[in-house]
C-alpha cells in the first residue's frame, strides 16, 4: 500500500504517493528522474548515493523516503545556480578528479557540507569528510586536490 510522502527537493516541494519501504534513493532516481544519486551497492558500503537531508549528508539507499517526510533535499542537481556550476564541480573538472565519474556525485556532496561547515580544511579534514566515498578509479589525491582547489586552498 502506497503512503503520502511530502518532500522538497531542490527547492522544489513534491507531493507523492510511494511504497513505505520505497528508499529515499528510489524515490529520486525513480519518482523524481533524478539520477545524479548512483546505486552503487545499496548497502549503505560505497557513498555513491550521497544526498543532504536538511543540510546533513546522507546515504539515500539507507533512508526510508517516509522517515523523511517533510524534509528538504538536496541532489547533485541543486548544486549550482543555472548554468553556473558549484566551486566544486568546477574543480573536479579541473583538477581531472572524475574518472568514471560513478562516485563523482556522492563525493561531490560530502564536500560540499565539509566546505559549508569548514570553509578552509586541511588535508585530514578533507580526507575524514569523503572517507564514507569510495572510489576506485582515481586514488583519491587528485579529488583531494579538488577539494582543496575549492576551498581556495
Ligand atoms: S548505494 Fe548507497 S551507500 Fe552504496
Ligand atoms: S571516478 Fe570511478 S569510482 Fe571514482
Amino acid at each position: 500500500m502506497k503512503k503520502a510522502l511530502v518532500l522538497t527537493v531542490n527547492g522544489e516541494r513534491h507531493e507523492l504517493l510511494v511504497p513505505a519501504d520505497a528508499t529515499l534513493l528510489r524515490v529520486l532516481r525513480e519518482e523524481l528522474g533524478l539520477r545524479g544519486a548512483k546505486r552503487g551497492c545499496d548497502t549503505s558500503a560505497c557513498g555513491c548515493c550521497t544526498v543532504h537531508v536538511d543540510g546533513r549528508s546522507v546515504y539515500a539507499c539507507a533512508v526510508y523516503a517516509l522517515s523523511i517526510d517533510g524534509s528538504e533535499v538536496t541532489t547533485i542537481e541543486g548544486l549550482g545556480e543555472g548554468e553556473r556550476l558549484d566551486p566544486l564541480q568546477e574543480a573536479f573538472i579541473q583538477a581531472g578528479a572524475v574518472q568514471c565519474g560513478f562516485c563523482t556525485c556522492g563525493m561531490i556532496m560530502s564536500a560540499r557540507q565539509l566546505l559549508d561547515e569548514v570553509p578552509r580544511p586541511d588535508e585530514e579534514q578533507i580526507r575524514h569528510a569523503i572517507a564514507g566515498n569510495l572510489c576506485r578509479c582515481t586514488g583519491y589525491a587528485k579529488i583531494v586536490d579538488a577539494i582543496k582547489m575549492a576551498s581556495g586552498s
